[in-house]
């Protein structure tokens, strides 16, 4: 970590999430309901988007801030055209003391096994795939369309056979919905080269309809592998991981829990989110961004912009997760910004 830029809780910058599409072809329950996101639903037309030349400058200006990572996420990212010719573009950024960039990609895998290649090829270092459950039938609850799991796998194998690995599985566990899934997944991924994370449910957006009663908390994932798979704690792979790290004692591989309900990590958290249309956001529970594309389109200096961005950082003060209660998660509700124009 260079830790050029510290923020008020002397939080480095290291991590840029940058959302590419809010669109996705999947309504996942938790993050893009069919009932909000109908076709009716006003997506971002294609003028306010970031282009491949405005990402790459913006993420120049944060790589020389000190960001070591850079996830694209959506919405979909996989539906952006040509992505591939973005992830060149991002590939060839070098830290200050001359290191590449840890590259990567959240994605639901519907389009995996088609693109894996050319990511490859393109630069990419690692792709994390979302998937909620093994079972079709659940699987479709999930994330109300028609795509078979067996999809999904099949891209996971084609973007371990190409190197796009370490490769992370992400399931959110939503209570009454997939949490019977839970042992099946794990059993699943259980020696293979997979990572399964379970995420809790989390109230992002406005429009998902949270309520703490559906978070089934970590310890409770854990404890119930244990019973017939015995895990035991390993230490973070990095400070400020999201991931508390478990693996089985029988040297099965190892499973990760996200507790961002029960055991908030703002603490370390050193991740800032550029939207779809240029706004960057300091916390993922945000309720107001900083246009950067203004700056961007209106002719401002890479001097200029960096400066801002600086400010942004070292005023940051974000925390929501560890104040979170289920009173405050309602009384902010209405204005937070949603995921998928945000990035997960
Ligand atoms: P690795 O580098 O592979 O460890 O990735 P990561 O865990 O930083 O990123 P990933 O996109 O895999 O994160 C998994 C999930 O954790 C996300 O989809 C979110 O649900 C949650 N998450 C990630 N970052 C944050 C964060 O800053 N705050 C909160 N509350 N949740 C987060
Ligand atoms: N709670 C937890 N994780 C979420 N994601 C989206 N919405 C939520 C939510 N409400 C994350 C998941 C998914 C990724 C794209 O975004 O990890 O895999
Ligand atoms: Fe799409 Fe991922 Fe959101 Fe599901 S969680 S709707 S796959 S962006
Ligand atoms: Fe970071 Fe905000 Fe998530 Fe806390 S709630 S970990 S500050 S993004």
């Amino acid at each position: 970590p260079t830790g050029l830029l510290t923020d008020s809780r002397a939080r480095p910058l290291q991590d840029l999430r940058i959302s590419i599409t809010d669109r996705c072809n999947f309504r996942c329950v938790y993050c893009m309901p069919k009932e909000v996101f109908d076709k009716d639903y006003a997506y971002l037309p294609h003028s306010s988007l970031l282009t491949f030349e405005e990402i790459t400058r913006i993420a120049s200006l944060f790589v020389a801030h000190g960001v070591e990572k850079i996830r694209l996420t959506g919405g979909e990212p996989l539906l952006r055209k040509n992505i591939e010719r973005l992830i060149e573009m991002l590939a060839a950024l070098r830290t200050p003391d001359g290191r590449a960039l840890d590259l990567t990609l959240t994605t639901n895998g519907s389009l995996l096994a088609r693109k894996a290649q050319s990511l490859k090829d393109a630069g990419l270092n690692r792709v994390t795939v979302s998937l909620d459950a093994l079972d079709d039938a659940v699987f479709k609850k999930m994330n109300d369309v028609d795509f078979a799991v067996s999809d999904v796998l099949h891209g996971l194998d084609v973007a371990h056979q190409v190197g796009l690995g370490p490769i992370k599985v992400n399931m959110v566990v939503k209570g009454g919905m997939n949490d019977q899934e839970i042992l099946p997944m794990a059993r699943y991924f259980k020696d293979t080269p997979f990572i399964l994370r379970f995420i809790e449910y989390m109230d992002v957006g406005a429009s998902n309809g949270w309520k703490m009663d559906d978070v089934i908390p970590s310890k409770e994932v854990v404890r119930r592998i244990s019973e017939s798979m015995p895990l035991e704690p390993v230490a973070a792979n990095y400070t400020g991981e999201t991931a508390s790290r478990w693996r089985y004692v029988d040297g099965g591989g190892e499973v990760g829990v996200i507790s961002s309900v029960t055991q908030a990590f703002c603490s370390d958290c050193s991740r800032a989110r550029l939207s779809t249309e240029g706004k960057l956001y300091t916390c993922l529970f945000a309720t107001g961004g900083h246009d950067l594309r203004a700056l961007v389109r209106n002719g401002r200096s890479d001097e200029e912009i960096s400066t801002v961005i600086g400010s942004i950082w070292r005023g940051r003060g974000d925390q929501y997760s560890e104040l979170r209660t289920a009173n405050t998660a309602s009384l902010r509700a209405e204005r937070k910004v949603e995921m998928s124009y945000i990035g997960g």
